[in-house]
């Protein structure tokens, strides 16, 4: 076998099957450019463009970003506002292109707490990719960790009360099986960017065993080489195998520009 070969082959069978990304950091890198929060915000679609682009091309089964928290309702009511229409708007351009590349797109979070022209743009979103069979993406929107775990108990308590299941039949499969992420595995690989280092209610009980990457990265600067370099490190932390982080982030480069 080749250099090349091994690292394909370490690559390809260490790569993780679902990332999880905490996009931060879209305010500072408007303000240190003297611009308005929202203009980050903006900036910040270009990479997520890029980022379900490469996810998809490098065969990533799941990509869940965290878009909106159940705590983001707290920021200044013009930022909110902005942030829904800007949603709005690029659900409404991006839609087709998700569905040409084969992608489903799920919302995952609270949607009820949307304005009804949102919720219905979601639920058309949703069933118009409904039967793609490539990469799932996750939006997280009006999502809370504890939110979710919290929903899952509501629905198991209403099953043991309609006789459906027995309280000792509740176990760790069940409840992850009651999560928005009911029928993905856990998450892999955590990214967060913008230089913090916590979890700010994302997606807790999925990232039981997750590795984490953290880079003070702010996400309008992250694109498809701090992806890959996420992914390279991953995928060194996991079997090495003699090989460098370099020579895996460089056949995954080489294999993503070819696919
Ligand atoms: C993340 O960027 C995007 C959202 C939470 C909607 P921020 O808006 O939190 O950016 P910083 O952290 O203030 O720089
Ligand atoms: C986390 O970022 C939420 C999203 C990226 C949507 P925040 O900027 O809201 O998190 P905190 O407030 O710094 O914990
Ligand atoms: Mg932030």
């Amino acid at each position: 076998m080749t250099l090349p070969d091994a690292i394909a082959d370490i690559a390809n069978q260490s790569m993780p099957k679902h990332v999880a990304i905490i996009m931060d950091g879209n305010g500072r890198w408007a303000q240190q450019r003297g611009k308005i929060r929202i203009a980050g915000h903006k900036a910040g679609v270009t990479s997520v463009r890029q980022i379900v682009s490469v996810a998809s091309r490098m065969g990533i089964k799941a990509l869940t970003l965290f878009a909106f928290s159940s705590e983001n309702w707290r920021r200044p009511e013009s930022e909110v506002s902005a942030l829904m229409e800007l949603f709005m708007f690029v659900l409404g351009r991006e839609i087709r292109k998700l569905n040409d590349g084969n992608i489903r797109l799920r919302i995952i979070g609270d949607i009820h707490g949307f304005s009804d022209r949102l919720q219905k743009k979601i639920r058309e979103a949703e069933a118009l990719t409904s039967n793609n069979n490539g990469m799932i993406l996750n939006i997280a929107a009006n999502y809370g960790g504890r939110w979710e775990i919290a929903q899952a108990c509501q629905q198991l308590a209403r099953q043991v009360s309609d006789g459906r299941l027995m309280p000792e039949d509740i176990d760790e499969a069940r409840i992850s099986q009651n999560l928005s992420t009911t029928d993905l595995s856990d998450v892999d690989l955590l990214i967060r960017t913008g230089g913090d280092h916590r979890i700010s209610n994302f997606l807790l009980w999925q990232i039981a065993y997750a590795e984490l990457f953290f880079t003070s990265v702010l996400w309008p600067d992250f694109g498809e080489d701090q992806f890959m370099e996420a992914i390279a490190s991953f995928v060194s932390r996991e079997r090495r195998f003699g090989c460098t982080g370099d020579q895996i982030k460089e056949w995954l480069v080489s294999s993503v520009n070819n696919a």
